[in-house]
């Protein structure tokens, strides 16, 4: 299986993950990004069992809806059972890095209300360490140049995204040459600089569940298994 075949099948196995415990009234809640788009267009199939999405992202909101399927304001909704998104990394701990597509604040927010959150996701990207893909920081635009210099302060390496603008109306730093061996402390340390919204490290709250593609067959790790 190539790689957009993997994503596609892990999508799948979501699908089949979530559905036995559905209820009419459940919401689910929906990342962003390639994988995350397979998901829902799978998610569409069983859209007549469960109530509606919330959704991470305008992205994902828009293709949510032209399958028909109901969007949900997060305030007004009181229990997101299973939160279902892709990773640009994930180590054998369910730590994440994620925000290639710049949604990754209103992700960790979903993340963060869901009981159970799934990671979806393609061989390529299990990692022992985190780091070497670059980690997003969003950060309001007037604290750009500010959180750059705590960012090299820190050890990294950031890049502004160039003409990106978040749902959120602020900005992307991607920092690179981090080596992430502790990512719950440095979440929270970067968390901390005046200025950043929040950060694509989803190691205080990392996933559940990964479902991981590979060359032959997909396989489901807990995060409950490699402590
Ligand atoms: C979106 O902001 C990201 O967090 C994505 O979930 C992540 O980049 C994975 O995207 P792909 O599924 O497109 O690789």
């Amino acid at each position: 299986m190539d790689l957009e075949d993997q994503k596609r099948q892990v999508a799948e196995h979501a699908v089949q993950f979530i559905e036995p415990h559905l209820k009419a009234e459940s919401i689910v809640g929906v990342g962003t990004g390639t994988t995350a788009n397979y998901f829902i267009d799978a998610l569409a199939a069983i859209k007549h069992k469960f109530d509606g999405a919330v959704s991470s992202s305008v992205a994902s909101e828009t293709r949510l809806k032209s399958h028909g399927i109901p969007v949900y304001d997060l305030n007004g909704v009181a229990d997101v059972g299973f939160y279902v998104d892709g990773a640009d990394e994930s180590n054998h701990r369910l730590e994440l890095i994620k925000g290639r597509g710049g949604a990754l604040t209103r992700e960790k927010i979903v993340a963060s209300v869901a009981e159970t959150f799934i990671c979806i996701a393609d061989a390529s990207k299990l990692v022992d360490i985190l780091g070497a893909f670059p980690l997003p920081v969003e950060v309001i635009p007037m604290a750009r140049s500010a959180v750059a210099r705590q960012l090299v302060a820190l050890g990294g390496r950031p890049v502004y995204r160039e003409g990106y603008v978040t749902d959120n109306g602020n900005v992307i730093l991607d920092v690179h040459d981090f080596v992430i061996e502790d990512p719950c402390t440095m979440e929270a340390r970067i968390n901390n600089i005046v200025g950043v919204v929040t950060n694509g490290l989803f190691a205080l709250r990392p996933a559940d569940v990964l479902i991981l593609g590979g060359p032959d067959a997909v396989t489901t790790r807990r995060a409950a298994d490699a402590r």
